[in-house]
């Protein structure tokens, strides 16, 4: 079988998530990977396209052959073999800090959105939404717009966090005037015949007719739903960004005694017991 060696690579978070596992770790990831395309590529074959993706209840069924449950955030369990330790944070962690050592799973895909959305033209307040919208699915996935609103919202503008907190919605609900499509890969991981919560139709209902739509649906439209492996990432372009829109606590984040202080230093210690 053929392996890309960049879409792999990516696959495990990119080269510095990739730097950090053991070799032992490397070959379950490779190993891993391969038999996931193999199963792609057979499936691919001998199934008509909408039988691809899983029915809602064939995905049901599937909670009880697992050792954790979807939600999980990704901090808390590894995709293959064990998790890796972490390195210590700087005193007075800042954002940057999360995203270069904590954020390794979520930050690529947020840096592509970020880069898309900048590229566009977008507003700088749209731009932080891209580069925030995921990173809260290190400690938390389900409602993850929700939670990932509440992580920044001391920090950040409101229709900068009413973007984060309602692309979780939106997204299950095509615009093709705006330029988003439903996603295919929502048929994955949903199903095929999944139909969101009345909350999520209700949250929609609501978002749609408020004057911030436009920031949340672009959060949606700058989203990618099918990983590029070839795009080089930076978080340099959005630094300045960052420092113009984003009030980094002086004490560091986890530190400042704001009403989520807690939730920072629970993605800086994962490990702690209790
Ligand atoms: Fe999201
Ligand atoms: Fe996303």
């Amino acid at each position: 079988m053929e392996i890309d060696r960049r879409v792999f690579i990516a696959s495990l978070g990119g080269t510095t998530a990739a730097g950090l596992l053991s070799d032992e770790a490397k070959a379950d990831a490779l190993e891993e990977y391969m038999s996931a395309r193999l199963n792609e590529a057979v499936a691919a074959q001998s199934a008509p396209a909408a039988q691809q993706f899983p029915t809602a209840a064939e995905l049901e069924a599937q909670i009880e052959t697992r050792p954790t449950r979807r939600g999980v955030g990704n901090l808390f369990t590894a995709r293959t073999g064990n998790v890796k330790r972490l390195d210590k944070l700087p005193a007075n962690p800042r954002l940057v800090d999360f995203f270069t050592m904590r954020f390794n799973n979520t930050s690529n895909h947020c840096l592509q959105s970020a880069t898309k959305a900048l590229r566009s033209g977008m507003s700088e307040e749209v731009v932080l939404a891209c580069l925030l919208h995921d990173v809260v699915q290190e400690i938390i996935k389900v409602d993850h717009g929700w939670w990932g609103a509440q992580l920044f919202e001391p920090y950040i503008s409101e229709k900068a966090s009413f973007a984060i907190r309602y692309h979780q919605a939106l997204r299950f609900y095509a615009d093709p005037a705006n330029g988003y499509e439903y996603p295919d890969l929502y048929r994955r991981i949903f199903g095929r015949d999944y139909r969101p919560e009345p909350y999520i139709e209700a949250t929609y209902q609501m978002v749609r007719k408020h004057k911030w739509y436009g920031e949340a649906r672009m959060v949606t439209v700058n989203d990618l739903y099918a990983f590029d492996a070839n795009a080089q990432v930076s978080l340099d372009p959005f630094v300045d960004i960052i420092g113009r829109h984003f009030k980094q606590p002086k004490e560091g984040l986890g530190y400042d005694n704001s009403p989520v202080a807690h939730m920072w230093r629970t993605i800086e210690r994962p490990d702690a017991p209790l």
